[in-house]
């Protein structure tokens, strides 16, 4: 089968389209036939960066798909040749099949295609641990989502305002603000011309969700409410922030944070069952819609990873299989 992979550590050009082996699902195993994958800020990080590990020689990046049921293992339950699901993976995305454990599917939401579907999982189960079940959001508190326009951020603003909450972001430019209030945000602050500390130290936030670490994680406790919670899911700003632990003490603060790859089959199926009685609803009833910005053919992943890196993009970047 076809597949893209990391030939080595280093830029877009490393990633090639190779002939590797088709799967085979064992046990409680599904093969999938995948129409489309989405992109991550992580395949970039895993594709260029020592600090997400050594590559494994042609290891398949990918942390999300979408497709159909093409052969199932001999202890599969729920799924059958012909489904069309979507689906968290922990790398192999970027290929024409892909074989995990059927508890990690979803079905395809009834009004949404392939490319649409396969834009779900990975902002879904990381917005949903972090902010709902780790950080305990709650209706009508206050939520601020660093980088609002990334994949991440367009999805937890449409999860917040779906369960009743108030959202904040920052983004990189004009336009990406306008977006992010267009999609319902109360205020969006562009942070290269705007102090966000100054604007929302008098409004108070209860739940941050931040992908930027470095010298934000004091402005971020500056802001936070009494009882407020921090929840870290990357530090593209730097690893190493002070932190003030006199703010944490006086507030009663709260800091966390997690990695979705790493986490055992397990841990992600309790998730999945979540979702997919809590979230997959609100999909359904249109509150919360994928953003696409742009499809490319799988031969192509290195432009969408060019695209990515160049942080011009507004949600997420898809291949087609
Ligand atoms: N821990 C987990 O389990 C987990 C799971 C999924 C994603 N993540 C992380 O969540 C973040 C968003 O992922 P994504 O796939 O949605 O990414 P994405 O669509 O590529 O968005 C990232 C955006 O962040 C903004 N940004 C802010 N500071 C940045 C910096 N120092 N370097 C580069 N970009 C910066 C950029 O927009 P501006 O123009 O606004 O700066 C950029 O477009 C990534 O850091 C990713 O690693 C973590």
């Amino acid at each position: 089968m076809k597949a893209i992979v990391i030939t080595e550590k280093g830029g877009p050009e490393v990633l090639k389209i190779k002939e590797v082996e088709k799967p085979i699902p064992r046990g409680n195993q599904v093969l999938i036939k995948v129409v489309a994958a989405g992109v991550n800020r992580s395949d970039v990080l895993s594709r260029s960066s020592k600090a997400y590990g050594e590559t494994i020689a042609d290891e398949i990046p990918g942390l999300e798909i979408s497709g159909i049921v093409q052969a199932v293992g001999p202890d599969v339950e729920r799924w059958k040749v012909g489904n069309r699901i979507c689906a968290l993976v922990a790398g192999g995305g970027y290929a024409a099949y892909k074989v995990l454990d059927e508890r990690l599917c979803l079905p395809v939401p009834r009004a949404l295609s392939f490319a649409e579907a396969a834009a779900l999982p990975e902002t879904i189960f990381t917005v949903w641990y972090n902010v709902f079940k780790t950080a305990k959001f709650k209706e009508g508190e206050n939520f601020l989502v660093h980088g609002g326009t990334s994949g991440i951020g367009v999805m937890a603003i449409q999860m917040v305002l779906a369960m009743g909450g108030n959202a904040f972001a920052t983004a990189g430019s004009a336009e990406k603000c306008k977006f992010c209030k267009d999609l319902g945000a109360t205020m969006a602050i562009n942070y290269k011309e705007e102090d966000f500390v100054e604007l929302l130290k008098p409004v108070g936030i209860d739940v941050i969700l931040d992908m930027t670490g470095g010298e934000n994680t004091l402005k971020n406790l500056e802001i936070l409410n009494t009882d407020g919670r921090l929840a870290y899911i990357n530090a593209m700003n730097g690893l190493k922030s002070e932190i003030n632990i006199m703010d944490m003490m006086r507030k009663r603060l709260q800091l966390t944070g997690s990695m979705l790859k790493p986490q055992t089959d397990d841990f992600k199926a309790e998730l999945a069952w979540e979702i997919e009685n809590l979230v997959w609803p609100l999909i359904e009833e249109e509150q919360i819609k994928p953003i696409i910005y742009k499809v490319f053919p799988l031969d192509k992943a290195a432009d969408a990873h060019r695209l990515m890196e160049s942080s011009q993009h507004i949600g997420k970047i898809i291949l087609e299989v």
